[in-house]
């Protein structure tokens, strides 16, 4: 097996459209771990995709009007767009609705149902919708899911079943096997003491109150559970019973399947079991990340706190926006995003102590040498000190990658960056240049260089293209690796540097503040605007309505009943009985021989004790009632639209 293969994943996100910056958060940290491996002479796959089956899939595009395939292809390309603009480096984008993944997910159920994990009954639970998740009574929090704090519905329908309860001990006997296999621990204790230790259900895995998934080969009328369907995913895309599985053969069991925090419990207990029915190996690791708070919840939209991406990163640039991720939030627990946390710390981080010493060391090189690094000389003990930090950090930063603390990893390398600023102060080159003291400044000009040289290679998985555009300042390329990062000296002296632009522009806080609050002020005077498209239908829509027109065969008062007429109706070959309340404005027999429009499909109801089978269009005239008529005689039964 190949010891120097990593393969990481991303959850597949839901095709919900609209992301905001904490769904980015997943990404940014795997695409940070993912180039630090590959840069560390790891074999890297990293996997991310799309989630675009389910109830809630198709009951957005049937709100939207479009079939389910048109509103996933759209959000699709959405994603896409985003995890480009985030300089996003996956080595593969899985779709759920990729045929091969299908096709998958039908084989993997087929195994499942011969090996006897599956079997069939009927299933009563409380379902959450838009988390498509069932929940026990116990676990609901005040009623609600636990997750979104939205309502959960009973539902009851015939299932097929996966032995999940088998698999218990199994999993238990795993975990202490593997004590680090959830992360961080305090999520291994919730998994066991709010899901293990009550005990495991058998889990529900099919679906027949809507078709948007995948079909059962084995009971078509059935689709995949939308979790069955997704966790697949890991492994369907590396070729898993596939006639192409060498990348399967190469990658699998993976070594990281990052998500967050509410979604742990699948990634640890229901896709571990599934696997060792399916007798894979299990992943190595479930780290569940925290979660972005933006005020005091969860950044979601269901919720309303949306921080667009997009917005972000046009206005302030992609390094800053990624750095601000995964330098802020505390890996593990929540963080939170405001507008000024992210101003402060692209100034501080970005502007003051990145910006500065690119900015100061290619001025003074442009000026003291015409922009040429001079050969250094000897070394005194303040140089061995930068060099001494230099070195060390590859070892200290491969191991809090290796924790997966991105933090930790920023941290230690901007101690080489904060602390080449000092040397600057300490060595004031300046008066080492007007006291003539050439060789002396030479030798600072060559290290301030070289920590420049280190601190932008380390940095590259972090914040892409500042450090390539580091490495054109400094006149060197970018290094795919690390090799150049294990001993100082690595810049051939005569290299020309380029002083050019600033790195980063410093932010004016209370202006951008202020002009960040308008923005959204306007925004949401926007979205009020906006309000009434909701009421807006769209043509499937009315076209759910059938209306034709109706011939008046008899009319009479119903009894006891001031307001009441009842319409015998020629409709086409069939006779309809409609009871409609116009009888204060018209006479029964003014209306016999009327053409009328009529709903044709409006469901069958009792009013007053007589049946009704439709609905007389009328118009509201102030308060006066006029029934709608053609403008020519036209025979009963002819479609209206
Ligand atoms: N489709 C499922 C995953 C199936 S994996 C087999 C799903 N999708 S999601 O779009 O809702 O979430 C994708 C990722 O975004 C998850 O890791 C989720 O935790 C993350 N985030 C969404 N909002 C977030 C924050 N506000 N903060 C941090 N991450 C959050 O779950």
């Amino acid at each position: 097996m190949n010891e120097k293969k990593y393969y990481i994943t991303t959850p597949i996100y839901y095709s919900s459209g609209n992301f905001h910056l904490g769904h980015c958060y997943t990404t940014v940290i795997c695409d940070a771990i993912a180039r630090f491996k590959r840069m560390d002479g790891f074999d890297v796959f990293y996997l991310t995709g799309t989630d675009e089956h389910g109830q809630k899939v198709q009951q957005r595009a049937e709100k939207a009007g479009v079939t389910p395939k048109q509103f996933v292809d759209g959000l699709y390309a959405q994603i896409v767009d985003l995890w480009k603009t985030l300089d996003i480096s996956y080595d593969k984008f899985i779709r759920t609705t990729d045929g091969y993944h299908e096709k998958t997910v039908q084989k993997i159920y087929e195994k499942l149902l011969e090996s006897g994990d599956i079997y069939k009954s009927e299933y009563e639970g409380l379902y959450c919708t838009p988390c498509e998740a069932f929940w026990t009574e116990s676990q609901l929090v005040d009623g609600k899911c636990p997750d979104c704090g939205r309502k959960v519905v009973k539902q009851k329908e015939e299932s097929y079943f996966f032995r999940l309860s088998k698999y218990q001990d199994r999993l238990i006997k795993f975990y202490e096997e593997n004590p680090d296999f959830i992360s961080p621990k305090s999520r291994m204790n919730e998994m066991i003491n709010n899901f293990i230790k009550p005990g495991l259900k058998d889990l529900c895995i099919s679906r027949t109150t809507f078709d948007w998934g995948v079909k059962l080969p084995f009971d078509p009328k059935h689709v995949a559970y939308v979790w069955v369907d997704a966790l697949t995913n890991y492994v369907t895309a590396l070729g898993y019973l596939q006639p192409n599985h060498e990348n399967f053969e190469k990658y699998w069991p993976a070594d990281l399947h990052m998500v967050g925090k509410e979604i742990v419990r699948f990634h640890t207990i229901i896709w571990p079991a599934l696997l060792m029915a399916l007798n894979l190996p299990l992943p190595k690791k479930v780290y569940g990340h925290g979660w972005l708070l933006f005020g005091d919840d969860k950044m979601s939209k269901s919720k309303g706190n949306v921080v667009d991406p997009f917005f972000l990163v046009k206005r302030y640039g992609v390094d800053p926006i990624r750095y601000f991720l995964l330098r802020e939030i505390p890996f593990g627990s929540d963080g939170t995003y405001t507008n000024e946390a992210l101003l402060t710390r692209t100034n501080a981080d970005l502007v003051n102590d990145l910006g500065n010493l690119v900015s100061r060391t290619t001025a003074m090189v442009t000026q003291y040498f015409g922009g040429t690094i001079p050969k250094p000389n000897e070394y005194d003990e303040l140089d061995k000190e930068l060099i001494a930090l230099c070195e060390g950090a590859l070892v200290k930063v491969r191991k809090d990658m290796d924790a997966l603390s991105a933090p930790d990893a920023l941290c230690d390398i901007f101690k080489i960056v904060q602390r080449a600023n000092k040397y600057i102060d300490e060595t004031a080159p300046w008066t080492l240049n007007k006291q003539g003291e050439k060789d002396r400044l030479a030798t600072v000009m060559y290290v301030l260089c070289e920590c420049i040289r280190f601190a932008a290679t380390l940095l590259k998985p972090f914040i892409t293209k500042t450090s390539n555009t580091i490495f054109e300042k400094i006149g060197i390329s970018s290094p795919d690796n690390f090799d150049g990062v294990v001993k100082f000296g690595g810049i051939k002296d005569g290299t020309t540097v380029i002083k050019g632009e600033n790195l980063f522009n410093r932010l004016d806080v209370d202006k951008e503040l202020k002009a960040l609050d308008e923005i959204a002020a306007e925004q949401s005077e926007n979205k009020a605007d906006e309000k009434p498209s909701d009421d807006l239908i769209d043509i499937n829509d009315f076209a759910k309505v059938k209306l034709v027109t109706a011939k008046v065969i008899s009319c009479e008062k119903v009894a006891k009943s001031d307001k009441l007429l009842m319409f015998k109706l020629q409709v086409g070959n069939e006779v309809r009985q409609v009871v409609s309340g116009i009888a204060q404005h018209y006479a029964p027999e003014y209306m016999i021989g009327k053409s009328v429009v009529l709903v044709k499909n409006l469901k069958p109801a009792k009013i007053r004790g007589v049946e009704s089978n439709g609905m007389i269009l009328c118009c509201d005239d102030d308060g006066k009632v006029v029934f709608v008529t053609p403008e020519k005689d036209v025979e009963s039964g002819k479609v209206v639209r």
